[in-house]
C-alpha cells in the first residue's frame, strides 16, 4: 500500500511514530511559511502541518497543491497541545508534521461542493454522482447500506435459508406494474419482460422442495416514480415452506429487530404491535401509518349528520363520511396553521379541512357553531377532545375523506415535531382484503398479488361476496414507509384458477401467461409464504430519511432518468434494424 494509515486512524497514542497518508486535500490554511493542510479519504480528515523548516520539495509541492488534489504525505504524529485539539474529529487530538509531500493527482476544480454545509443543485448533485461519495451523507449512507447488506446475509445464513440468483430477463411477471421490456435479437419482434419481482420463481423453488430461499436482487418496475420509489430496486426476497404466517413473520421482524440494534442503534420492544389493515385505515387513514405519534382519526360522520352543518349534511346524504382529529391543547394552532390544511387535502380532489377550537364560552371556527350544545359534549366524549384544543374535520366520499385524514395526520406530525428520526415504530398491517374493486374494469383486482391466499374461514365468501374476504397478507410499516410485503401463498390449484377468474383473467390468458407456473402446481406444492424487504427503505429509514435516492450509489431522478450517464438515450439505426424495431 502507498498508505501506512488511513485518514481516520491516528490518535493520541500514536504521537511520535512515522506515517504515510494518502487522500484528498479538502481543506488549506497557507501562514506564509506554514502550511495546514486537511487531509480526507473514506475513513476520515487528518491534518497535516508542513513546517517552514521541511524539507524544500515537500513545502514547494504542499504550496502548490490545490483542493481535491490527490496527495501522499509522510511525517511523523505530533500531539496537538490541549487548547488546540478538534474535538468533533475523531483524529482531532494529532496532526502529522510533514517531511514529504506528493501530489499523486491533480484535479481541475470541482463542479460540485463536497464539503461543507452548502450544496449544489440536485441536478448538478446527480450528474456529479461520483463526486458526491466524497460527502459525509453520501458515504456514510453507502457504508449503512452495507452493513445492513452484510448482517441480513447473516441473519438468512443463520436460519437456514439458501441462497439462490433468479433471472433477471423473464416472461411478465404480476407484481402489477408496468414491465420494463427488453427485445430479443434472436427472436425479432418478441420481448422479454425485466422481473419485477421473483414471485412465482421463488413459489417454484418451494415447489421444488428448496425449503428456504433467499436473495438480495434487483427488481424492475416502469411505474410513476416517488421519494420512495425507483424504476429499479433491491429487494431482500425470502421464501419458505411449511410455515405459518406466525413463522415467516419471525424471519421477517428478528431480521428488522437486529438491523434496528446494529445499524441504527434503537432498542425496539419486540413482539412488534400488528393492527388489521381495516384498522389501520380507519385509525390512521393509510395502510403504512406512522406510529411515532398518536393524534389518531375517529369516524364522527353520524355525529356529524345530526349538526346544523351543511357541508357535513351533504356528504353524510351522499354516502360520504366525516373524519375527525382531536388535536390536545399543548399543540397550539395558529390562523396560518389552520388555513394551511386545504392545501394538504387538495390533491385527494377535497375542498377544504373543516376546524373548530373548543374554547369557552364558546366553540370558535367554522364548523363548531352548527353543533348544539348537546351535540358537543357527544363529540367532546367521542373524540377524548379537552378544553383548549382544536378538532379537525376531514368530510368527503370514502375513497378520498380516508386517505385525506391519514394526509393531515401526518401534516400534523411534521408540524408539532412528532415524527423524530431517531425513534423507530415498525408495525404489522395484516388482513387485508384479497381484492379491490377495478370500478373502470368492473371487476375485482388483487389487492397484493394472485398468488396471495385467502383467510380459511373466508373461503366460501369468494363466492358470494369476494370483496369481504381477507387475504394471508402482512407489510411491515415503519415511520410511515412500507418496508416489506408478504404473504402465504395459494397452493392448492383449484383455489388459484378460482381466484384468476375472479380477477378476470380468462383460462386462455392464464393459459397464455402463467401456464407454466399454474402447471407447476399440479406436481406437489407444500404449503409456502414469503416475503420480500425494500432494501433501499430499510437503508433510508434507519438512517432517518424516506428519500432513497438518498441511500442508492447511483439512482435515477422522479421522471427515471440517469443525469450521470444520459441514459435513456436513443440507439444506433443499426441495433433498432437488427432487432427488428421501426419507431413510430
Ligand atoms: P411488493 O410489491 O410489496 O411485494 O414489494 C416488496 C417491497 O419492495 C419495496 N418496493 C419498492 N422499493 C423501491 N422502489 C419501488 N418501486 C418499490 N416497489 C416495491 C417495498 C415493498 O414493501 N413479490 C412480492 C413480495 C412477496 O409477496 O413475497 C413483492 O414484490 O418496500
Amino acid at each position: 500500500m502507498l498508505r501506512t494509515h488511513t485518514c481516520g486512524e491516528l490518535r493520541a497514542e500514536h504521537a511520535g511514530s512515522t506515517v504515510t497518508l494518502c487522500g484528498w486535500i479538502q481543506n488549506r490554511r497557507d501562514h506564509g511559511g506554514l502550511c495546514f493542510l486537511d487531509v480526507r479519504d473514506r475513513y476520515g480528515v487528518t491534518q497535516v502541518v508542513v513546517e517552514p523548516d521541511a524539507d524544500a520539495a515537500a513545502r514547494g509541492e504542499a504550496q502548490r497543491a490545490r483542493l481535491e488534489w490527490v496527495v501522499r504525505v509522510s511525517g511523523t504524529v505530533r500531539a496537538r497541545p490541549a487548547g488546540s485539539r478538534n474535538e468533533d474529529r475523531a483524529t482531532g487530538a494529532v496532526e502529522v508534521v510533514a517531511d514529504a509531500f506528493d501530489v499523486l493527482n491533480a484535479a481541475e476544480p470541482v463542479p460540485v461542493a463536497v464539503t461543507g454545509a452548502e450544496r449544489s443543485s440536485e441536478d448538478l448533485e446527480l450528474k456529479y454522482r461520483y463526486l458526491m461519495f466524497r460527502r459525509a451523507e453520501l458515504r456514510d449512507a453507502l457504508l449503512r447500506r452495507a452493513r445492513v447488506n452484510h448482517a441480513v446475509r447473516e441473519h438468512m445464513v443463520s436460519r437456514g435459508f439458501c441462497e439462490v440468483e433468479t433471472p433477471s430477463l423473464l416472461k411478465s411477471t404480476p407484481e402489477g406494474a408496468r414491465d420494463f421490456v427488453v427485445p430479443s435479437r434472436v427472436h425479432p419482434g418478441q420481448f422479454y419482460a425485466l422481473l419485477q419481482s421473483p414471485q412465482l420463481l421463488k413459489q417454484l423453488l418451494m415447489i421444488g422442495g428448496m425449503d428456504r430461499y433467499w436473495q438480495i436482487v434487483r427488481c424492475f418496475r416502469d411505474e410513476d416514480l416517488r421519494g420512495d420509489r425507483q424504476p429499479e430496486f433491491t429487494q431482500l426476497d425470502v421464501e419458505m415452506s411449511f410455515g405459518a404466517e406466525s413463522d415467516v413473520q419471525d424471519v421477517a421482524e428478528s431480521l428488522v429487530h437486529r438491523l434496528l440494534r446494529e445499524v441504527a442503534g434503537a432498542d425496539v420492544p419486540r413482539p412488534f404491535p400488528h393492527v388489521s389493515w381495516a384498522d389501520a385505515m380507519s385509525r390512521y387513514g393509510s395502510d403504512k401509518p406512522d406510529l411515532r405519534f398518536g393524534l389518531e382519526i375517529a369516524d364522527v360522520t353520524e355525529i356529524a349528520a345530526r349538526s346544523a352543518f351543511a357541508v357535513f349534511r351533504d356528504v353524510v346524504a351522499a354516502g360520504g363520511v366525516v373524519r375527525a382529529i382531536a388535536v390536545p391543547a399543548k399543540h397550539a394552532m395558529t390562523r396560518k396553521d389552520l388555513d394551511a390544511l386545504p392545501a394538504v387535502v387538495v390533491d385527494r380532489g377535497l375542498k377544504g379541512v373543516a376546524w373548530t377550537k373548543i374554547a369557552s364560552p364558546d366553540w370558535t371556527g367554522p364548523a363548531g357553531k352548527h353543533f348544539a350544545p348537546e351535540l358537543r359534549e357527544t363529540l367532546r366524549s367521542a373524540l377524548g377532545a379537552e378544553e383548549g384544543g382544536t378538532i379537525l374535520f376531514v368530510a368527503g366520499p370514502k375513497e378520498q375523506a380516508v386517505p385525506a385524514s391519514g394526509d393531515v395526520r401526518l401534516h400534523l406530525g411534521n408540524l408539532f415535531g412528532l415524527r423524530d428520526p431517531k425513534v423507530f415504530a415498525p408495525v404489522w398491517i395484516d388482513r387485508f382484503p384479497l381484492f379491490d374493486w377495478n370500478a373502470d374494469e368492473n371487476r375485482w383486482d388483487s389487492a397484493h398479488h394472485p398468488f396471495t391466499a385467502p383467510v380459511e374461514e373466508d373461503i366460501p365468501l369468494l363466492d358470494s361476496d369476494p370483496g369481504k374476504v381477507r387475504a394471508k397478507a402482512y407489510d411491515l410499516a415503519m415511520n410511515g414507509l412500507e418496508i416489506l410485503g408478504g404473504s402465504i401463498r395459494i397452493h392448492d390449484p383449484a383455489l388459484q384458477r378460482k381466484v384468476f377468474t375472479l380477477i378476470g383473467l380468462s383460462d386462455e390468458q392464464v393459459e397464455a401467461r402463467f401456464s407454466w407456473f399454474v402447471e407447476a402446481l399440479r406436481y406437489g406444492t407444500p404449503p409456502h409464504g414469503g416475503f420480500a424487504m425494500g432494501m433501499d427503505r430499510i437503508v433510508a429509514v434507519l438512517g432517518g430519511t424516506s428519500a432513497i435516492r438518498d441511500v442508492i450509489a447511483f439512482p435515477k431522478t422522479t421522471s427515471a432518468t440517469d443525469l450521470m450517464t444520459g441514459a435513456p438515450s436513443p440507439v444506433e439505426e443499426r441495433q433498432l434494424r437488427e432487432l427488428g424495431i421501426r419507431l413510430a
